[in-house]
């Protein structure tokens, strides 16, 4: 007698919450199950990934009919309709589609170039220049003797932007369009408390030559097949109902662990960003997007196709980001848009999801300085973090996500504990 395919359904799929000792092993057990419990729907692989790339083919079409008739493809809005709530339903829409934004003078633009100042004041001071002892990782191409990425955390520069009332508007702004809560009442995270999540700083002079970053996305590796949590997280996907996968939807993603890597970030992020604290011109090097907050389905799906050897995820492995590229989803790169140009105290944001690179560039035009200040909100996952960020910003040293470089423990003019408001205290849970 033959077995009917229901236990497919209810059958619990592998996982690993750990990183598993023999990656190509797992993905050859992962795979068949995936497609096993996608096919107990009643549909074939092919025939839910044939759904997801007509969703995605829309989008496409719609970024490509903005282009054409001169509109900008990424959403652009100004602080100040932001914090007096004007912003009107159809830029939310936009924003909802599109997973990105520009904000206009989130900052005052003096106040982002007295910002870019107070940095070099620091670095300067403290003679990072002399003792810098190159890249702490090849994450990033550096620029001769002077790294283009300042593995720096702890400047009052930083730290009042990251516990600016500012940043707090929009940080909240963005996770509102977020389910942060489930219908049965579970909260996934607190929208209007940030865990002020510490990266580093860019500062790239005139001049400079840089090969870029490629595409890729940054919320994990192998784990977001393989984990219980993400599983969960991306249920729809992975059981044949990708039409009603919901990338805004925070279940099960702010509580699992992460596969440990020299790129990973701990925390939750709602949203990506930087502000900038110099002008940008787009052709200079700039961030790029794939603006589709709902590429997961995708880019999850597509390595179960019969043309991908069995032991592959199309190139995703642990310890490196999450690879995007022409070979596997060649369609995607035609429409990698660049931010609009940008000028000092504009901030960039995108989705944690999205697909985005930095353009190379050759004898930049002026400066390309940013400050990295995502939003993390408040969660099980940024909350077990915290504990770390506390500990380096008390003794500054390098974040645990980071490579061990701790250059700012004996620098003098750290931000301290008494330098902390209200937003800077409840961020990094000190009551
Ligand atoms: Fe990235």
């Amino acid at each position: 007698m033959t077995l009917a395919t229901e236990p497919h359904a209810t059958a619990p799929l592998p996982h690993w919450e750990e990183a598993p000792a023999d990656l190509s092993a797992a993905i050859r057990e992962i795979k068949p199950a995936l497609r096993a419990r996608i096919e107990a729907s009643g549909r074939t692989v092919e025939e839910v990934f044939a759904a997801v790339e007509q969703r995605i083919e829309a989008r496409i079409r719609e970024i490509e009919d903005d282009r054409e008739q001169g509109e900008e493809v990424w959403p652009v809005l100004d602080y100040d309709a932001i914090a007096g709530g004007t912003v009107t339903p159809s830029q939310m829409a936009k924003l909802k589609k599109r997973g990105c934004l520009v904000v206009r003078g989130h900052f005052p633009r003096e106040q982002a170039l007295a910002w870019d100042a107070d940095i070099v004041d620091y670095v300067e001071r403290n003679k990072f220049f002399e003792n810098y002892r190159g890249p702490g990782d090849d994450f990033f191409g550096s620029v001769g003797s002077k790294p283009e990425i300042y593995p720096i955390y702890w400047s009052h520069a930083q730290m009042q932007a990251r516990q600016s009332d500012r940043m707090a508007t929009v940080q909240s702004f963005l996770n509102s369009f977020w389910k942060h809560t489930s219908d049965d009442g579970t909260q996934w995270f607190d929208p209007d408390r940030d865990a002020m999540y510490p990266d580093r700083i860019r500062r790239r002079p005139p001049g400079a030559n840089s090969s870029g970053l490629g595409t890729h996305c940054d919320p994990g590796t192998l784990d977001l097949w393989m984990t219980q949590e993400y599983q969960k997280a991306f249920r729809h996907l992975f059981d044949g109902t990708a039409e009603q996968y919901d990338p805004w939807d925070a279940a099960h993603r702010t509580t699992g662990p992460q596969y440990p890597g020299s790129t990973m970030c701990s925390a939750f992020r709602t949203f990506q960003g930087w502000t900038a604290l110099s002008d940008m011109d787009a052709d200079q090097g700039v961030l790029h997007t794939v603006p589709i907050p709902e590429i997961m389905a995708y880019l999850l799906l597509r390595p179960l196709l019969p043309d991908v050897p069995e032991d592959s995820m199309c190139g995703v492995r642990t310890n490196q980001v999450f690879p995007v590229t022409k070979r596997w989803h060649p369609t995607l790169y035609r429409v990698l848009t660049p931010i609009p140009d940008v000028k000092a105290g504009d901030s960039v944001r995108w989705h944690c999801d999205m697909i985005h690179s930095v353009a190379p560039v050759e004898n930049q035009k002026g400066w390309g300085n940013v400050m990295y200040i995502p939003a993390a909100p408040w969660c099980a996952r940024n909350e077990r973090y915290a504990a770390q960020v506390r500990e380096a910003f008390v003794t500054g040293s390098s974040p645990s996500d980071f490579p061990a470089e701790h250059y700012e423990r004996t620098w003098t003019d750290r931000f301290t504990i008494d330098d902390l408001n209200e937003t800077g205290r409840r961020g990094l849970d000190l009551g």
